[in-house]
């Protein structure tokens, strides 16, 4: 790890029990062997949120999320893995060496999470000022216009900014805080003559915005009469990174199934909820960046845009479209005929219009074509012929062969033109040079993007019980280590367990889960957790033989069906040297599959 010895980590460790200290955040019941509590990470009515003080370790069977203590403080109170150990020493009074790193770790985390209560005291200030005081009138006044009901009010913290330099200020003081940490957070501006300060958010309806684990790291305030700007946000701060975050991330479910709408504003976000698209987040403003495609797809398989219909919003969802799609995630377009944003054509039409809109809303290539095609008379010789290049434009820039197919298909049906003619033009773009160099392009990563898209199949399902194995079954560790490498595993998060797996196998050293952990990042545990929770029907030795066989099986289909592909592209532009290379690694490839099944069916022969 660096900062810790494994000594002082494992002490650390074995002097904790994780269900005490889960219990601080969580109400868990004893049920079997195991102790169960609503998610703190996804919201849930029934517990699906698993506690095993056996295996020391946790896993929601909601949404996936799971690891040891470790990863669970660093979950929930947002930290670095050091700062999470130094969290269990400080309860445990255990004194950990301090090193200069240790000391500037220790006060970066005090930092932060004073900045994080500072921020929730703030929200409860404003929330309580609109609510509950006779200046929070005008506010109340204000959404009640726009139609917010307040059950909403309460469902997102809302709250306002009294017309005051020093509202906040003067509550903040007599608690005893320290007004410079509010500089920090951006709630409190220091006045030039460098005497004292004053609120940053005045005459503002107020907007906390939470991370996944509804820490409150920032805020955004509509302004309530004319002025300028209409939004103001929480700077930048150690807590708040407007890029990295989505508003109302925190009211998310995780379901790979269930698509997430995607708006620009705070006002577009809140007014879906209300109508009952509670799976609505909102992009800050800003165009969406990659951090947030990320976060996204910690959530969901699945993204609908649905951004304002002015020509900048039109530009941030063909921006967003590429970040999203480039994440892998499915991404669909929202059109709103008739209204400026979400917001205004819920209010004019309705959630069962917007509910419609949804349905029939386009693939990201199906959005480009039709944009590509507004205003364009393709009945006309000439508007068809600007229609093709357009469209041609945007076929060739299609990463996925596959959709590529797909998608020319439609359009020379579309314009009764045939699909070879397009196919030709298709190569003169790809390949402009005239096929005497390979032009890179995206589809040539391909590697990546079939272990990100891998269903759940056997092999994968093999690949986890091989992990399961190589945790718990001694005897297992030698024959799997000597049978495979972990570049068979196809899937990303099972590669990079066994990754760590077989190193310590090899360097002969103990495998204990629980250190495991320490060195993955949280997606990956999670993983892990699941795993372990699972149970696994043993079979005895004969098993792990053909757990190693599905796997290397896997393995060799999908690397032989790459290097096909790859030796036609090689063939169509005449790379005769890589072909060259590839058709030996074929060769050897097929024989290995070859050599694999003959073993198998001697098996079989014998018994
Ligand atoms: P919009 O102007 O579309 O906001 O900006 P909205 O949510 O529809 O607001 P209403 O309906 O007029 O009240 C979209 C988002 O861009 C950011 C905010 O996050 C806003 O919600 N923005 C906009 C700012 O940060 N500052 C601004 O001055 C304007
Ligand atoms: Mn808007």
């Amino acid at each position: 790890m660096g900062f810790y010895s494994e000594d002082i980590i494992s002490e650390i460790r074995s002097s904790t029990d994780i269900v005490e200290i889960i219990s601080q955040y969580v109400s868990l019941q004893k049920r079997g062997d195991s102790y169960v509590g609503l998610c703190p990470f996804h919201s849930e009515k029934t517990p699906s949120f698993y506690v095993s003080p056996e295996k020391q370790l946790f896993y929601c069977f909601g949404c996936g999320a799971g690891g040891n203590v470790f990863t669970f403080l660093m979950k929930k109170e947002n930290l670095k893995f050091p700062e999470a150990v130094r969290l269990l020493a400080d309860r445990l009074n255990i004194t950990l060496p301090s090193s200069e790193y240790d000391k500037n770790v220790s006060q970066a985390f005090r930092q932060k999470r004073e900045q994080l209560r500072l921020n929730k005291m703030a929200q409860d200030y404003y929330h309580n000022i609109l609510l509950n005081t006779k200046e929070g009138i005008r506010g109340l006044e204000y959404l009640k216009k726009r139609g917010i009901t307040l059950e909403t009010v309460e469902r997102f913290r809302l709250g306002y900014a009294p017309p005051l330099w020093d509202g906040l200020i003067r509550h903040f003081r007599s608690m005893g805080v320290d007004l410079e940490t509010l500089v920090k957070i951006g709630l409190a501006i220091a006045k030039k003559n460098g005497k004292g300060f004053y609120d940053r958010f005045r005459d503002r309806i107020m907007f906390p915005i939470e991370d996944a684990t509804k820490n409150v790291i920032g805020f955004g305030g509509r302004i309530i009469g004319p002025g300028e700007p209409k939004y103001l946000n929480s700077p930048e701060s150690p807590v708040f990174s407007k890029g990295e975050n989505l508003y109302a991330i925190s009211a998310i479910k995780k379901n790979p199934e269930m698509e997430i709408i995607v708006v620009e504003g705070y006002m577009d976000c809140i007014s879906l909820h209300q109508s009952g698209f509670t799976q609505t987040v909102a992009s800050l403003g800003t165009a969406l960046t990659r951090m947030q495609a990320k976060l996204l797809k910690n959530y969901t398989g699945s993204v609908i845009l649905a951004y304002d219909t002015d020509s900048a919003g039109q530009a941030a969802t063909l921006r967003g479209m590429e970040i999203l799609a480039k994440e892998g995630l499915n991404v669909k377009v929202l059109r709103l005929p008739e209204a400026k944003d979400p917001d205004e054509f819920i209010r004019k039409k309705g959630a069962e219009a917007l509910r419609q809109q949804l349905s029939e809303a386009l693939y990201h290539i199906d959005y480009k074509l039709y944009l590509a095609k507004k205003g364009v008379d393709i009945a006309a010789p000439a508007g068809k012929i600007k229609y093709i290049k357009m469209a041609l434009k945007i076929l060739s820039e299609i990463g996925n062969e596959v959709e590529r197919e797909v998608y020319i298909q439609k359009v020379a049906s579309e314009l009764n033109i045939p699909v070879k003619a397009l196919k030709d033009e298709i190569k003169k773009n790809r390949f402009p040079d005239n096929g005497l160099k390979y032009k890179k392009s995206p589809r040539r990563d391909n590697n990546k993007e079939f272990s990100k898209i891998l269903p759940v199949t056997g092999a994968y399902k093999a690949e986890r019980m091989i992990i399961k194995l190589l945790i718990e079954n001694e005897e297992a560790r030698q024959k799997v280590v000597e049978n495979l490498v972990p570049s068979n595993f196809l899937n990303e998060k099972t590669r990079k367990i066994a990754d760590l797996l077989f190193e310590m196998i090899r360097s002969k050293k103990d495998v204990k889960a629980n250190e495991v952990f320490d060195h993955l990042d949280q997606d990956t545990s999670s993983e892990l957790s699941g795993i372990l929770m699972a149970n696994l029907d043993f079979q005895g030795e004969g098993m792990i033989d053909s757990l190693i066989e599905k796997i290397k099986e896997n393995y060799l289909k999908h690397a032989i069906n790459q290097v096909r592909a790859q030796i036609q592209k090689a063939e169509a532009v005449g790379e005769r040297e890589e072909t060259t290379i590839l058709l030996n690694t074929y060769q050897k490839l097929k024989s290995q599959m070859n050599e694999l099944k003959a073993t198998r069916n001697a098996e079989k022969g014998g018994v």
